[in-house]
């Protein structure tokens, strides 16, 4: 069973996302002192860079807190839990690893990967909003030159944007426009389940299409919430993220 501890960490630390988004790891975010040789990181829940009525009214101050502090929290809590376990599992385990327990191993895994999924895709999606009438909230910079000429006007984008997502994202999802790092094409996509965003594909706007980002105050009306969340859309957050994905900002 050997050959299969390189898939394991693979599968970890592979996890498709813009990663330079990663929120960071914090090791002192207690008091406790944690012990140097236990590797003890803990991912934690990065504050919204906004207060929580600062979207009103077109996401409400309950959306915003249910999301965040319990949503956001347990993806947070979970991802640490499964990684201390895999831990545990990994230090509790011979060198040849036949007494590692691999089918608690890949449970665990699917539990990282979705888990860190979920962290990740809502860091970014906080980041990504900001309240109505700020200077960030209108289309802006080479983004908004790049989306023109795509589609031809930022009406016309929005149109298949959403078009695409009412179409495709069914039941739990996400809306994204991504950049093709290789191409520098964006491109509309849509997620759901585990799919994720994968290279060369890199996340410029994302909008979380799960009954718990709009339920609340829109019920079923799924395109009441995105003509809401597009006064709350983040554009100079998005064109950063653009920025970054053209040639000359390789490094
Ligand atoms: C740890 O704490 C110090 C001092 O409070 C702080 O400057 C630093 O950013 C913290 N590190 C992390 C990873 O949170
Ligand atoms: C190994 O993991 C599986 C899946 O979680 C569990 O059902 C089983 O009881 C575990 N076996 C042992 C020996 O702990
Ligand atoms: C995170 O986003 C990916 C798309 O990049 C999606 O497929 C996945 O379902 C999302 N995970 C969660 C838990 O929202
Ligand atoms: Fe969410």
């Amino acid at each position: 069973m050997r050959f299969l501890k390189p898939i394991v960490l693979l599968a970890i630390s592979c996890y498709g996302q813009s990663l330079e988004d990663l929120p960071q790891m914090a090791d002192n975010s207690t008091n406790t002192p944690v012990p140097a040789s236990s590797e003890a990181s803990k991912y934690v829940l990065p504050p919204l860079p906004y207060s929580y009525d600062a979207l009103e009214p077109h996401i409400s101050t309950q959306i915003m807190e249910l999301h965040h502090k319990r949503h956001h929290q347990a993806y947070v809590n979970n991802l640490n839990s499964a990684l201390d376990e895999l831990q545990k599992l990994r230090g509790q385990a011979n060198p040849d690893d036949t007494d590692l327990n691999w089918s608690r191993v890949f449970e665990l895994e699917e539990t990282v990967k979705f888990n860190k999924g979920g962290h990740i895709n809502h860091s970014l999606f906080w980041k990504g909003l900001t309240p109505a009438g700020t200077p960030e909230s209108t289309p802006q910079g080479e983004l908004e030159k790049a989306i023109i000429t795509h589609w031809g006007s930022i009406e016309a984008f929005k149109t298949t944007f959403y078009k695409s997502i009412l179409q495709q994202v069914k039941g739990s999802g996400w809306g994204w426009l991504v950049c093709n790092i290789h191409t520098n094409k964006l491109a509309v996509a849509t997620s759901k389940d585990q799919e994720a965003i994968l290279a060369p594909d890199k996340p410029i706007l994302g909008i979380d299409m799960w009954e718990h980002a709009y339920y609340l105050q829109y019920y079923n009306n799924k395109i009441a919430y995105l003509e809401a969340i597009w006064n709350v859309l983040n554009w100079k957050e998005a064109n950063e993220r653009y920025i970054l994905c053209l040639p000359h900002s390789f490094k």
